[in-house]
């Protein structure tokens, strides 16, 4: 494509700063607080869509937080890209932890980023990454060489499980028909390994509760005659694996798809280094399912992992206390063909029957979605792996993610379409994490990949 690295190249500070006034807005969707900064994100992506070349942007009402639409049809006989992204982000907590402000970015350098990289909530997850996908649209429209028509769909309640997203879709189906879904918001390999996300995982996320006696009991007095719900809450949860690291929840792996030797040889080919692997998070071991590697323990398996859990007293010093509940956040990501709603019914029973007589059990679901694969044969992997050949001067590897974005499973039933997953982060970016940040140059290769997946998937369509 003409210009592509000079334009880019020129306009390279601006797109930082743009980027960064983004940042500043603290649009954390699962705290009320911060719901006036959740709509005033949403703004500046409606203005930051007009401004990159959009033929009409919309700010779309749903039950929840406002969904983004933009788009610009140049010839309805060319294919159309569907662009998603999120606006909101993660709570920025623990803040102690954090070196400079989540929300007041600024560019360091780290081990893996030397030439820098931006930090602040968001900066990765996903603001970074959808905004490559605004300034890849300016860069096709000021130089005219927009190729095929593109749709713009940014929400802002990904990262408390799009249940408004699924309203709109559901609602929208002929204003978002498209040809192929494209999306930034996973990882790749390495910056001198590119790859391209071919699966994500599902999940289903549910909390518990156990409830022993109808107060908070003195554990001398009461200690050792009642079930206590702490002790029968950790020993429920430790019986949910057993001594190779599988889910004993009866059903479970039932529609789980087993790899070919193949597919399992193929995927071992990935660059990885067990040592890196233990050294960036500053473990002697590594620990999983046994008869699977690292990769597919986080990828291709099927897994169960407490989040949060809580009872009792936790506060200074000592207080001798029996609790009356305890509770626990359990996730379990899943692999295609696992249906979250069934592997959440079958939690749910299992969890029920294994409690003790002396405690009652409540489970309660939260949200979930199914995984997804992308295939390699299909035009969507084929003109992505062209696009990073071309910017990276190397072929992209294909890589299943452990991650989640459960609405592209809905994409897939509503609207028809397949996704490509043309993720730039890298998994030290420390997304979801104090000091989240995304390297200059990913954001950057980033915006000079995007264009030429458009430029490959309309020739190829
Ligand atoms: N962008 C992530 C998912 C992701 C990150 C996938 C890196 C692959 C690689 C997304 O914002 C996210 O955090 N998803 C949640 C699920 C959601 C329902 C809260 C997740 O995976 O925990
Ligand atoms: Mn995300
Ligand atoms: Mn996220």
């Amino acid at each position: 494509m003409e210009h592509l690295k000079s334009y880019i190249g020129e306009h390279k500070t601006r797109f930082i700063n743009e980027l960064f006034d983004l940042l500043r807005i603290p649009s954390v969707s699962a705290d009320p607080a911060f719901s006036q900064d959740v709509l005033n994100t949403a703004d500046a992506v409606k203005e930051a869509l007009d401004k990159a070349g959009c033929d009409t942007v919309e700010i779309c009402e749903t039950p929840g937080y406002p969904i983004v639409y933009g788009e610009k049809i140049i010839d309805k006989n060319l294919p159309t890209v569907l662009v998603y992204g999120h606006y909101d982000v993660q709570p920025p907590d623990p803040l102690d932890l954090w070196e400079s402000g989540p929300f007041e970015p600024v560019i360091k350098t780290t081990e893996e980023h030397p030439e820098g990289a931006i930090f602040a909530r968001g900066a990765c997850d996903d603001k970074g990454q959808m905004y490559m996908h605004v300034k890849a649209l300016e860069f096709m429209t000021a130089t005219n060489q927009l190729p095929c028509n593109v749709k713009f769909m940014i929400e802002g309640e990904e990262e408390v499980g799009s249940e408004s997203l699924g309203w709109f879709v559901e609602r929208n189906q002929e204003k978002l028909a498209n040809d192929v879904i494209l999306i930034s918001d996973t990882g790749m390999i390495a910056k001198d390994v590119p790859s391209i996300t071919t699966g994500l995982r599902g999940l289903s996320y549910v909390e518990v509760e156990v409830q022993g006696p109808n107060r908070d009991l003195h554990s001398g007095l009461y200690g050792g005659a009642v079930a206590n719900p702490i002790n029968i809450l950790t020993k429920m949860i430790a019986s949910l694996h057993d001594e190779n690291n599988h889910i004993t929840i009866p059903g479970f792996y039932d529609k789980v798809q087993d790899l070919s030797t193949d597919e399992r040889e193929e995927m071992a080919k990935a660059p990885y280094s067990e040592d890196a692997y233990k050294k960036a998070i500053g473990i002697n071991e590594v620990y999983g399912e046994k008869g699977y590697s690292t990769n597919e323990r986080s990828s291709i398996r099927p897994t169960l992992d407490v989040n949060g859990i809580w009872g009792g007293y936790t506060g200074e010093g000592a207080k001798t206390v029996i609790a009356s509940k305890a509770y626990a956040k359990i996730s379990m990501r899943l692999v295609p063909n696992q249906d979250w709603k069934e592997i959440t019914e079958l939690f749910k029973n299992h969890f029920e029957s294994i409690a003790p007589a002396g405690v009652t059990v409540k489970v309660k679901p939260h949200h979930g979605g199914n995984g997804y694969v992308t295939p390699i044969d299909g035009v969507e992997y084929q003109a992505a792996s062209k696009a990073y050949e071309e910017s990276f001067g190397v072929e992209p590897i294909p890589q299943r993610s452990g991650g989640s974005i459960p609405i592209v499973s809905l994409f897939e039933k509503e609207l028809k379409s397949k996704t490509i997953l043309m993720g730039f982060g890298l998994n030290s970016d420390a997304i979801h994490s104090p000091n989240e940040h995304f390297g200059v140059y990913n954001y950057i290769k980033g915006i000079e990949t995007i264009p030429l997946f458009y430029k490959y998937f309309t020739e190829m369509s």
